[in-house]
């Protein structure tokens, strides 16, 4: 059975690009056709500046919102990194495969840590290898594939180098995992900057009014979308280039009715009458997972007895493969 793992890093509230681009298509589609693991990955949120309480609050939200967003741990694996200890102990053996040049390569990272600097911090150095770690999360769990929104690629790509350059010297140990991305919304744009990604740990000068939250109130998810930011003409066309704010309309309303951008453009007289349709379209998706959010949090318990027997799970599935590359690496074998 193909084996899928994807992550959501607690870094911040989820947003409408996560459910989109990831989750929705998690509890649709991979649960169902495959041996699936989803996990909350704690530790990579601990490579900026943290604050510890946030971060076990958002771990818990974010476990809690895949399982509104109808990620059925009857069907697949829910977990938090940090619970099971495979992750952080193969991350080390793959440092010892990857090179500083690859990481400083990384787009993230380059953009992340400029970020870091201009605001007159440091960088930590997990920061830099980041990607070894999310790759350590795939290669432990012999994972065939990795549904994730397009800004994960290059990632996944890495882990893909990683995993044929351990087995070429050490011996057949990874899966080589790829990615797959949904039709639309691979990409959702910010509402108010629409040539950058809606991300969840985005500076609060665009975060506010451009960045739709799971857990929104309708009537606030209907403004930011009324207020999005648009071009100067009139005419709703699908063009990413040269009409971005429509463009990220057009697939976000593609995404919720199951259409396509391209069909939908001809079909609006004026900019207004888009963004309505688009704001009813986004409440009507999310309101299931608002109430189902609400109806967990009543019973947080459930919550935490999903994740200890996810992890033990995850536990049980990580751990050959984990020693095996031990092993292969050169190590000698557990006590
Ligand atoms: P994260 O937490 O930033 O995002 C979680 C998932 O949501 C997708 N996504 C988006 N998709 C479309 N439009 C957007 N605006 C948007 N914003 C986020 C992401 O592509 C992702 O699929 N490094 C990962 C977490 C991770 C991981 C892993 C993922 C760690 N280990 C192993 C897969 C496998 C990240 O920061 O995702």
């Amino acid at each position: 059975m193909t084996r899928v793992f994807s992550g959501i890093k607690p870094t911040g509230h989820l947003t409408l690009g996560n459910y989109l681009g990831a989750m929705r298509r998690w509890a649709s589609v991979d649960q169902h056709r495959a041996d699936a693991l989803f996990c909350v990955v704690d530790l990579h949120a601990l490579t900026v500046d943290h604050d510890p309480a946030r971060v076990r609050r958002l771990s818990r939200q974010a476990a809690t919102l895949l399982l509104a967003a109808g990620v059925d741990p009857r069907l697949c694996t829910v977990f938090v990194q940090s619970q099971v200890d495979e992750h952080a102990r193969l991350s080390y053996l793959l440092e010892c495969v990857a090179t500083d040049g690859e990481m400083r390569r990384m787009v993230q990272y380059k953009e992340k840590a400029a970020r870091e600097r201009d605001r007159g911090g440091s960088v930590r150095l997990s920061l830099l290898t980041y990607p070894v770690l999310m790759a350590a999360d795939i290669l432990a769990y012999r994972t065939d594939e990795v549904p994730v929104g397009d800004d994960q690629t290059q990632h996944v790509e890495l882990t893909r180098d990683l995993a044929v350059r351990f087995n070429q010297r050490y011996g057949h140990t990874f899966t080589v995992p790829r990615a797959t991305h949904p039709e639309v919304a691979a990409r959702v744009m910010n509402l108010q900057e629409p040539s950058s990604k809606m991300g969840k740990s985005d500076d609060a000068a665009v975060a506010g009014p451009g960045i739709v939250y799971l857990l929104d109130e309708p009537d606030v998810v209907r403004k930011k979308i009324m207020r999005a930011v648009t071009d100067s003409g009139q005419d709703v066309l699908y063009d990413r280039e040269e009409r971005p704010g429509i463009a990220n309309l057009l697939e976000i309303l593609a995404a919720c009715t199951g259409a396509d951008p391209e069909a939908l453009s001809g079909t609006y007289s004026s900019y207004g009458a888009l963004k309505k349709e688009t704001a009813d379209a986004v409440v009507e998706v999310l309101r299931p997972v608002r109430d189902r959010h609400q109806e967990l949090c009543a019973d947080p318990s459930y919550v935490e007895e999903v994740l200890r027997d996810g992890a033990a799970k995850a536990r049980a599935m990580a751990r050959p493969t984990v020693d095996a590359a031990y092993r292969a690496i050169g190590l000698l074998p557990p006590v």
